[in-house]
């Protein structure tokens, strides 16, 4: 065994026995008092809230509704959107009650507070507008309710008990979309020595790598003079790889080269990590202590070459997403986030966009953790409006704060390949917009010159004219394929990324005939169809794009119009009561696959099978009828027989971007049964096969956990798929049963979701209807461990029961 130098045995026991004396962080989560309104008094610390609701927080006041079409009826055309004249929209915000003013409390007490300590008090977002007071007295604000900000609140903190009192408040029409309400996502409280490394102060960059060795860059702001940093790289099994002393401060800065010897690259395919564990010695005494992760990976974009990842050209496989977590809102929940990544894991999804504002702490250390790469996006407006009280109103006196916020809390994070300054700004119009997007552009080179800059762009002609999109890092198109090849040629980068693409609208298990491909197609019943041929005035099928994705090597990539849907902007159907929630979404708002789904896995995730049938077979009063039927799979060609007659071979072809992508047969007519679908390998073998039946009467629920064992943590959460089968087992995607749920022993019910975008029934009452055969029902650990017992119920149907274990 290596000898251990002495001295660094002695720093190691030392800064295990005075970790948590140097630095203590507390997060605010429980026993926030709430209350909606102004109330004048609130900041004071004798204000009396014991009739205010306890909530915890991350917390979104909105998500209980009731939905109500008067909460974003608005009179506009949308621009963006290419409409010229004003009419009514609902459910542009979800309809949910999101819009005014609203007060939390929180009274804490910090036991390692002495005079002298530095406080931080952190907000990873409020929304918005967040007025921030602290025993009695104003600490700040921020405007914002997408950043990340904090205050230095040393000279405001007491001995004892200390009273946090924050207002918020969302005015109408600032958003497109559901906002959510309030402290949604944490706040902590950070008590460390006055000399101390400063908040986001570090920064890691690995600038060389090679098979034998990396040099890791690690730059650390501190307060504080005379000191020493010592700092220690860990990799993912926990074994100490590299040590770095520096006792060399040019200002409040450290900068250190360290060597890593045979690093292990961070990629989606092997995210692997590192931890820097950074110490802060005064002379002999330890005075802080962060770990920080990192990844060892390399990036590059190239002329004609496109997107390089450790060295091998890739292109992004991504969609973009809305911070909303559907029936929870926005309240910022891991689980829920490490959900709807696992399920973007097996489509093949390698690429995440946080459309379009600052993605959560925790969605990017998952990022990191399981392997996507990502998009950080920062702003939907600059200095001109979409909607009257959006960003504008901020942006000159915020704008570089913002970003530098966003650089500073993120610029770690190696999932992280791309910054956007903006997406669709109305500024992609005029002179000013021009030097606006090198402005915000430069700020982030400043602040991380590792990453490239993109902005996603509409109004392509307008970009190609001005310079506005020459002088990016990355010209992002959104739609406009017709578009691309001039952009192209015309762009000086030598490649184009699909910052958005797609934008097909459909409805899980929804299918309309007859089956065409069509623009703002609307129906009675306010829902898309399936079938996966419908899209908007401004957009494509998912096939339009996957054409210049396969065909032009400058093409790097695609972020897709969503990954799930979303709460508001119900497009095609913001014109038409009830619909409050997207059809955009490859999955529903409940997290289920629509059939999308299987078309992009069909592409994207190269080492699984892909065979999927659609639509369903249950088609009573379509007998004889022509119902077209599609195979989306990762096999060039199939067979299909309906009750055991052959409905012919299909093969991919390049006679148009359908018949390249997908099998369809267009010429079923529905008789109940069975539809089978064998699908061939390159020699023409058959090799799998796949089947749907036409289902029976709802007999019995059947439940299906996603985990089954979860954290007794009092946040950890299990998914629940409901759906009903016939008496012989088979699925009816038919059913619209209402069901009732109820949940025992140490959990809670916390909401249920059927991804019906018309739907007013509340997520968080535990009763719900199927939509299309099934829904989730989302049940949440105490901190109690134990077991935690779900049933459902529903008039005529046998009921069940599933047993999930919690434990610590
Ligand atoms: C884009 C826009 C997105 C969303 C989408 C819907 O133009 O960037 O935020 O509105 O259209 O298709």
């Amino acid at each position: 065994m290596k000898q251990l130098n002495p001295i660094l045995f002695i720093l190691i026991i030392f800064s295990q026995v005075s970790f948590s004396q140097v630095r203590e962080v507390k997060e605010l989560d429980t026993n926030w008092k709430f209350q909606k309104g102004n109330s004048e008094q609130a900041f004071q610390i004798n204000f009396d809230d014991s009739n205010w609701e306890t909530v915890t927080v991350p917390h979104d006041w909105a998500i209980y509704g009731p939905f109500d079409k008067e909460v974003d009826k608005q009179n506009v055309a949308i621009v963006q959107n290419g409409e010229e004249v004003a009419t009514e929209k609902t459910g542009r915000t979800g309809a949910l009650p999101h819009v005014g003013t609203a007060w939390y409390r929180n009274t804490f007490a910090l036991p390692q507070y002495e005079k002298g300590k530095k406080i931080i008090l952190l907000f990873e977002g409020a929304m918005s507008e967040p007025q921030v007071y602290l025993n009695g007295k104003k600490v700040g604000e921020w405007a914002y309710g997408y950043s990340y900000f904090y205050f230095d609140v040393s000279g405001f903190i007491q001995e004892g008990e200390n009273t946090l009192a924050v207002q918020v408040s969302n005015k109408e029409f600032a958003s497109r979309w559901y906002p959510g309400a309030g402290l949604y996502r944490k706040v902590s409280v950070i008590v460390k020595n006055n000399e101390s490394i400063d908040q986001w102060g570090t920064y890691i960059t690995t600038p060389f790598i090679n098979n034998d060795v990396a040099k890791v860059n690690i730059k650390t702001k501190v307060t504080g003079e005379n000191s020493e940093l010592v700092t220690t790289i860990y990799n993912a099994e926990g074994e100490k790889v590299a040590v770095e002393k520096a006792n060399l401060q040019f200002g409040n800065e450290f900068e250190q080269n360290v060597k890593v010897d045979n690093p292990k690259r961070w990629s989606p395919e092997h995210p692997y990590l590192y931890t820097a564990k950074t110490q802060l010695f005064v002379g002999e005494t330890l005075k802080d202590e962060i770990s920080t992760q990192f990844g060892i990976r390399s990036i590059k974009y190239e002329a004609n070459k496109g997107f390089s990842l450790n060295g091998k050209v890739r292109k992004f496989k991504g969609v973009c997403l809305h911070h909303d977590l559907g029936p929870l809102g926005t309240a910022v929940n891991k689980a829920a986030l490490r959900r709807q990544l696992t399920i973007l894991k097996d489509m093949g999804c390698d690429a995440i966009r946080s459309s379009h504002n600052m993605p959560s702490l925790e969605q990017l250390e998952l990022c990191d953790e399981m392997g996507f790469m990502f998009l950080a996006e920062s702003f939907d407006e600059w200095a001109k409006p979409k909607v009257e009280n959006g960003y504008n109103r901020f942006f000159e006196a915020y704008a570089e704060k913002d970003i530098v916020n966003l650089v500073h809390a993120t610029r770690n994070h190696p999932s992280i390949v791309m910054w956007s300054s903006g997406n669709e700004v109305p500024d992609q119009w005029g002179a000013e917009g021009v030097k606006r997007a090198k402005w915000l552009q430069d700020i982030f080179h400043r602040e991380d010159p590792t990453r490239p800059v993109t902005v996603g762009m509409d109004q392509v002609k307008a970009t190609l004219a001005s310079g506005f999109g020459a002088l990016l890092d990355i010209p992002g198109l959104n739609y406009r394929v017709h578009l691309y090849n001039e952009a192209f040629e015309n762009f000086p980068q030598g490649f184009i990324l699909g910052s958005e693409t797609a934008s097909t609208v459909s409805s899980r298990g929804i299918y309309k005939f007859p089956v065409v491909q069509a623009k703002m197609k609307q129906y009675d019943d306010f829902q898309s169809s399936s079938y996966d041929l419908e899209y908007c005035s401004w957009s494509n099928v998912p096939d339009d794009d996957f054409v210049l994705q396969d065909d032009k090597l400058w093409v790097i990539g695609e972020f897709v119009w969503t990954g799930f849907d979303y709460l508001g902007e119900p497009t095609p159907y913001d014109e038409s009561w009830p619909s409050r929630s997207s059809y955009f979404g490859i999955s529903d708002l409940a997290g289920l696959p629509k059939d999308r789904f299987y078309l992009y896995r069909s592409r994207w995730n190269t080492t699984d099978e892909t065979l999927h049938i659609l639509p369903h077979w249950n088609w009573e009063g379509r007998e004889g009828e022509t119902t077209p039927v599609f195979v989306y799979t990762n096999y060039n060609s199939a067979e299909l027989f309906v009750n055991g007659k052959s409905m012919g071979i299909e093969t991919k072809n390049h006679s148009s971007p359908q018949n390249r992508y997908r099998l369809m047969w267009m010429d079923v007519k529905y008789e109940p049964g069975t539809l089978k679908v064998v699908a061939f390998d390159k020699q023409g073998k058959a090799i799998a096969e796949k089947k749907v039946h036409t289902g029976g009467k709802p007999y019995k629920i059947v439940l299906d956990p996603d985990l089954k064992i979860i954290k007794a943590d009092g946040k950890d959460l299990s998914y629940v798929t409901v759906s009903v089968v016939d008496k012989k087992g088979i699925p009816c995607p038919t059913a619209t049963n209402q069901l009732k749920f109820k949940v025992r022993g140490n959990g809670t019910f916390r909401a249920a979701c059927n991804g019906d975008a018309t739907s007013l029934e509340l997520f968080h009452l535990p009763t719900m209807k199927l939509f299309s055969g099934k829904l989730v029902v989302i049940v949440q650990s105490t901190d109690e461990e134990g077991t935690i017992e779900l049933t459902v119920t529903a008039k005529g149907l046998k009921s069940s029961k599933v047993v999930i274990t919690s434990t610590k």
